[in-house]
């Protein structure tokens, strides 16, 4: 996946990990402001990172509308943090269901239920009908729902932060060029 790769793998869990990093994910809202909330990272591979989420969010209205995005996620304890920016497109059919099989149960129900009517019940409410369709279905037994989708963020800025204690703290920047190639610089931390 570029210079970068094999750093990655040591930073990144393998995606068959069933922890999985939270990232801060950006995208561009549509008054023009930025937007950004956690998510996790589902899987990345040479073609990039993918994140799973609702078809309904507010975050697929923006990046249909403008398919560009950022992420960072940060491990200070180790002196790292991953910022990659690059261009959005609809991840491979085939992650949905791999992807989902790999969530935990709550969120595999959460991915079921989690829509705007749900959101607006009163508590008891929602804990009644949590606790009904939890009671209905067999962990494990769940599909994606219509509504799951999934993002493939192919990168085109990728900056690899390295701090540590004994001195100054500097940056990796890899930058695709049109050809395809990946320039290098080094950054002030
Ligand atoms: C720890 C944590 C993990 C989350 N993971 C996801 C996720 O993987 N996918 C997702 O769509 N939302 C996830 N969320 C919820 C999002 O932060 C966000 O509230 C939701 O996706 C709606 O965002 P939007 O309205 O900007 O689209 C997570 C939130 C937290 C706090």
């Amino acid at each position: 996946m570029g210079p970068f790769g094999d750093v990655l793998a040591g930073w990144l869990p393998a995606n068959d990990d069933p922890v999985r990093p939270l990232v801060a994910l950006s995208s561009i809202g549509l008054d023009g402001y930025p937007d950004v909330r956690h998510v996790l990272l589902s899987e990345f591979d040479d073609s990039g990172f993918s994140f799973h989420t609702d078809s309904r969010s507010r975050k697929i209205a923006e990046l249909t509308a403008l398919p560009r995005a950022s992420f960072t996620v940060a491990w200070p304890e180790l002196g790292r943090q991953l910022t990659v920016a690059g261009d959005t497109e609809p991840a491979d059919e085939a992650s949905l269901a791999r992807v989902y099989a790999k969530r935990s149960p709550y969120l595999q129900v959460l991915a079921q239920l989690n829509d705007p009517a749900f959101a607006q019940l009163p508590l008891d409410d929602r804990l009644t009908r949590w606790a009904a369709f939890t009671a209905s279905h067999e962990p494990g037994s769940l599909t994606p729902p219509e509504t799951w989708v999934g993002i493939l963020l192919r990168p085109r800025r990728v900056t690899l932060w390295h701090g540590r204690p004994d001195t100054a703290s500097q940056r990796t920047e890899y930058t695709r060029e049109a050809d395809g190639s990946w320039t290098t610089v080094t950054l002030p931390g």
